[in-house]
């Protein structure tokens, strides 16, 4: 696991604009896997800039989001779903039908989570992922307990994961109880993955750090990954 220092969100952000923009020009049909959350907000800006640059051709483009909240609707501002179409999509040149967010299919949640399996490997897997970090060590919606090998799945949030999100929803209430997450297993099989820290996750990132790896700490799990990169806010 490398980690690289940025000085500045803005900084953090330049950084894996970079990376993700040369990946593209390397692949133009690159399998991006998208995070959602405050962290990734600064590196989506910077993609829709150099969209509107030519620097970074979205035209065949595949993305896979990691995570989504389960029974909200698409439509519902705090659902993952209008985030990046808000964020990202809507503002790029990607292809509707290449865009890939957990619950699509209306079909029941363990056949949605295994359609998503499917679609990814149809994809190729998935080349670059992009990720952020939970105040517990989460990654996309693998809260602390998850295994190595999980997959796909419907799990319960941490209620400190609902306590941090309530910030987007009128009052903690409104938070769901369970969201689809791509698994620690499905992440670990991309080929490259950055994962984003602000400076306000310092505390988990030494955790993660000093720590083997552990399901209590399910980033941990990052250090098995042979091209793994934290950039991390000082
Ligand atoms: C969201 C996701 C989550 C967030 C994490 C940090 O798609 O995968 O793991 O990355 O909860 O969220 P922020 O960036 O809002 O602190």
């Amino acid at each position: 696991m490398q980690i690289v220092k940025a000085y500045s969100y803005q900084e953090l952000s330049k950084k894996a604009s970079e990376i993700v923009i040369k990946a593209i020009a390397k692949k133009p049909d690159l399998v991006l896997g998208l995070a959602t959350g405050s962290t990734p907000l600064g590196l989506y800006q910077l993609l829709v800039e150099a969209n509107k640059n030519g620097e970074a051709d979205f035209s065949k483009v595949k993305t896979f989001n990691l995570d989504e909240y389960a029974g909200l609707k698409k439509d519902n501002t705090q659902s993952y779903h209008y985030f990046m179409q808000e964020n990202l999509f809507s503002k790029i040149n990607i292809e509707k039908e290449n865009i890939h967010i957990l619950g699509d299919e209306g079909k029941s949640p363990e056949e949605e989570c295994k359609i998503y399996e499917d679609k990814i490997k149809e994809a190729g897997g998935i080349d670059l992922q992009i990720l952020g970090i939970g105040s517990n060590g989460h990654i996309a919606f693998n809260e602390p307990g998850s295994s190595k090998d999980s997959r796909t799945r419907i799990i319960k949030l941490d209620e400190k994961t609902r306590q941090d999100n309530a910030r987007f929803f009128r009052s903690i209430d409104e938070v769901p109880t369970h969201a689809f997450t791509m698994g620690i297993g499905t992440i670990l099989e991309a080929r490259e993955i950055i994962l984003l820290a602000g400076k306000s996750k310092k505390e988990i990132i030494q955790k993660v750090i000093s720590s083997q790896p552990i399901p209590e700490i399910p980033a941990s799990f990052l250090k098995l990954h042979s091209n793994c990169a934290f950039i991390i806010e000082e």
